[in-house]
């Protein structure tokens, strides 16, 4: 038994847990960080994003090269891929940042608990967690556990040929053929990497759209680029078995408009269905802490748990499974707990797709706003005319952004196209504080930049956009 009281102690080094040790600490609090990964940053920096977004990085390079400099007046011949050097590259981005959120523990005086935490009294003043065989004292826990990929019961991830996200960052030979059970945000992602580097590609999605929850017309404009690019779809399918042949997997599905059924014969098979809580082993259920029927940890409005004093945040708990919604939590909880007026603004984070073009979005989509029968307006402004675009040679997508019919406040801003990830920081941030889309259309926007397809979008609002 460890003899410091700690003021907080974080269970979970990803996003939301390590942000919330750092704020904690800065606020003066006694931290210790639990993790029982052999590194920090969890999942987003050791087999998410961060990974994710170099292999998308470096595959782009290798399309461009291959595909799109010719047209640039820029010939080179011979491109190949050295994949092993591109895996390594990877290996060294997420090294560098898990290393750099080790300093920063260090610089910021967290103690980092090496090992699975498990609650083992919650009710006091006092709580008690085992990590790894020692027990610790803290005031106040946080739970950021995060998430993990969901599984298909006729599927069962053998982490070779049928393999979620995480595996599907370390394939060590470009697929003939992967098939992806899942037309969300990681199998579009991942999907586009190895489609890139030269696999076969075929995504099998349950609905009839690709991306739920995302804007429906970005949703059909993300398919059309993606199928020029060579992607194939199998939209409103259901995956219902599979059977081995070898090296390949028999991916058995149906047509559910039909009935008919189709079977794809693939030697990677990703599972992008989604991702689900983790609570295993943490003791919450025995420390009372509720837990509902989607496995969430049930919170309060500030973060509190069903008992005192426990707090969770990030994946584990309500809202999308973002790293950057959750690190806002995890900073509002270190907040709260140090008597400030921590909050997060759930109307306005922004979500991206790092496909190529990128999708990004923040805020209501029009699907939403008609069901609750909002009155809306809503103006779009293409790239296709936008000098910038045109001079990258990058003119597919469009800006929408929507705005109250009244009040001209903006409810939703949704992008698809080059750069939209960095674009959308503008509208996550007038929305944040409550712009109209005139506050938008009156906003000197540098040319030439992408960025003028954002004011564009937000004079057609009104009808008068100047290039089209
Ligand atoms: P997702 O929820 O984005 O997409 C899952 C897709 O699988 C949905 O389209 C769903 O309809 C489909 N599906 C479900 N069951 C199916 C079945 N049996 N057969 C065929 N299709 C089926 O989940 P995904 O892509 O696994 O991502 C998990 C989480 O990670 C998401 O919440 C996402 O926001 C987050 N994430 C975010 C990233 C980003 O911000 N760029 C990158 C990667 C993940």
């Amino acid at each position: 038994m460890a003899d410091t009281v700690y003021d907080l102690l974080v269970i979970g080094a990803g996003t939301g847990g390590y942000e919330a040790a750092i704020r904690a600490s800065q606020l003066g609090m006694k931290v210790a960080l639990a993790e029982k990964g052999k590194t920090l940053g969890g999942t987003c920096l050791n087999v998410g994003c961060i990974p994710s977004k170099a292999l998308l990085e470096s595959s782009e390079h290798y399309h461009v090269a291959k595909h799109k400099l010719s047209k640039h007046g820029v010939l080179v011949s011979d491109v190949k891929l050295d994949l092993a050097a591109m895996l390594k590259r990877k290996d060294a981005v997420v090294r560098q940042l898990t290393g750099g959120v080790e300093f920063l523990f260090k610089k910021n005086k967290i103690d980092w608990l090496k090992g699975l935490a498990k609650i083992t009294d919650a009710q006091g003043e006092v709580k008690k967690v085992d990590v790894a065989g020692t027990t610790y004292s803290a005031k106040k826990v946080l739970i950021a556990t995060g998430s993990e990929p969901s599984s298909l019961p006729f599927l069962p991830y053998d982490g070779k040929k049928v393999v979620s996200s995480t595996e599907a960052l370390e394939f060590t030979e470009v697929p003939k053929h992967l098939v992806v059970i899942g037309g969300g945000v990681i199998g579009l992602e991942l999907g586009s990497v190895w489609l890139r580097l030269g696999a076969k590609v075929t995504v099998v999605e349950f609905l009839d759209r690709l991306v739920p929850g995302m804007d429906s017309a970005i949703a059909t404009e993300l398919q059309k680029v993606l199928t020029k690019q060579g992607m194939e779809f199998r939209l409103f399918s259901k995956c219902t078995g599979a059977t081995q042949k070898g090296d390949w997997t028999l991916v058995e599905a149906e047509d559910r408009k039909t009935g008919t059924k189709f079977t794809l014969e693939a030697d990677r098979v990703l599972i992008a269905t989604g991702r689900r809580p983790v609570t295993k082993g943490l003791g919450a259920e025995e420390a009372g802490i509720k837990i509902n029927k989607a496995g969430q940890i049930e919170i309060d409005d500030h973060f509190q748990t069903s008992v005192k004093g426990v707090y969770a945040v990030g994946d584990v708990v309500r809202g999308p499974m973002l790293a950057h919604k959750a690190g806002e939590e995890g900073v509002a909880v270190a907040e709260i707990l140090a008597g400030q007026a921590g909050h997060v603004n759930y109307e306005a984070i922004p979500g991206v797709i790092y496909t190529w073009p990128e999708v990004a979005s923040v805020g209501a989509t029009e699907d939403e706003l008609k069901e609750k029968g909002t009155p809306i307006k809503v103006g779009s402004f293409p790239f296709q005319v936008n000098g910038r675009a045109k001079a990258m040679d990058e003119t597919d997508g469009f800006v929408k952004i929507i705005a109250h019919q009244k009040t001209d406040r903006v409810l939703g801003v949704h992008i698809i196209g080059p750069r939209a990830g960095d674009l959308i920081a503008e509208a996550a941030a007038l929305m944040e504080f409550g712009a109209s889309s005139e506050d938008i259309a009156r906003t000197t926007h540098a040319h030439p930049t992408l960025a003028e397809v954002f004011k564009e979008a937000a004079l057609a609002v009104d009808k008068r956009q100047i290039h089209l």
